[in-house]
């Protein structure tokens, strides 16, 4: 699964260089990168503009790179609906350019990509404990976001150099950030109440730059074990956080009146990513431990 990169020479010290400086998993990455010590740069090119790409590579001659540019859509991926084109110029034009570059310089891309590109179907049914594996293939294109990422991906499965994660409904610990999905929900008026799998980016994110100091490539279901639902997320945030948080539930038919795009629902079997990190926790496991715990603000009981 490792890819003979020019960076895996052992005497070659790490440097990584990182798209995606202004949002949200760039930033928390390069945060990430200055704690552990290590070496990196963000780009400065755009991503659809194959020579701004080059000059980055030759300018900072990283042994990796890490992609967390992407549009995903302001407030929502219901932006992409309306910008089909700028979805397409950086989400596929850019991030096969991307990848393509370096494949020529011999090296490997961790792809920040997304695991919406799945819904719960007869064979992996709500409830089971049956998700999807990583050689299953994508059944969602209910929003334009996710077929353009599920065209992508099925591309990138040709680069020998990409490592592709599948991110979901991503968390983290800054309950303040309006992009965390607990923040989120808890901000809605009513949120629908479906177990779905998520990534805990606290625990999630460093693993990924293990990731890329061991070369590994191939397509990964990057969530926790397993699946938590909006209601117990919601319980927990009352439990952890405010004792008084009321919500209000609605139906996936009464949701669909005020989105433009559908959202998809699923799980996915992160066994092949506990197998490669068995110190891996569960979904519910890591919100209390990475979440809810260092959070707290009610007393103990
Ligand atoms: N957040 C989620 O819910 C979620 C879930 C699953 C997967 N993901 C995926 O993870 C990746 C990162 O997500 P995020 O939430 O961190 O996104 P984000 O906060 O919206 O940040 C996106 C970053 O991409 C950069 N960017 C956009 N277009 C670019 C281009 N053409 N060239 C170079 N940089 C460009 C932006 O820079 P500028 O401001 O300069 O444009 C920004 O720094 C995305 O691919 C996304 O699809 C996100």
């Amino acid at each position: 699964m490792g890819f003979p990169a020019n960076g895996s020479s052992t005497d070659k010290p790490l440097k990584f260089l990182i798209y995606g400086r202004t949002g949200w998993i760039g930033g928390l990455l390069g945060k990430l990168c200055e704690a552990q010590g290590i070496d990196f740069v963000y780009g400065s090119g755009r991503l659809e503009n194959r020579s701004s790409l080059e000059a980055d590579l030759a300018t900072v001659k990283p042994t990796h790179v890490f992609n967390a540019a992407g549009v995903t859509g302001r407030p929502n991926v219901d932006w992409c609906e309306s910008h089909k084109v700028e979805t397409i110029r950086t989400n596929v034009v850019g991030t096969l350019t991307l990848a393509d570059v370096c494949r020529e310089k011999g090296l490997v891309m961790i792809n920040y990509a997304t695991g919406c590109i799945f819904e719960y179907d007869s064979e992996h049914s709500i409830g089971t404990g049956v998700g999807f594996k990583e050689e299953d293939k994508p059944n969602f294109i209910g929003s334009f976001y996710s077929k353009t990422k599920a065209m992508v991906e099925d591309l990138l499965k040709n680069y020998e150099n990409v490592c592709t994660l599948r991110v979901r409904m991503p968390i983290s610990s800054d309950l303040s950030n309006p992009r965390n999905f607990i923040t989120k929900i808890t901000r809605y008026e009513k949120v629908v109440d479906i177990p779905n799998s998520m990534t805990i980016l606290d625990e999630l994110l460093p693993i990924s730059i293990e990731m890329g100091k061991r070369n590994l490539t191939g397509i990964w279901n990057f969530t926790n074990p397993g699946v938590v639902s909006h209601n117990e997320i919601l319980e927990m945030y009352r439990d952890y956080i405010d004792p008084n948080f009321t919500w209000k539930n609605f139906t996936l038919e009464e949701q669909a009146k005020v989105i433009i795009a559908p959202r998809s629902n699923n799980e996915l079997d992160a066994t092949k990513l506990k197998e490669e990190f068995p110190e891996l926790l569960s979904i519910k496991e890591s919100l209390i431990l990475y979440v809810f715990k260092p959070n707290r603000k009610t007393p103990l009981a």
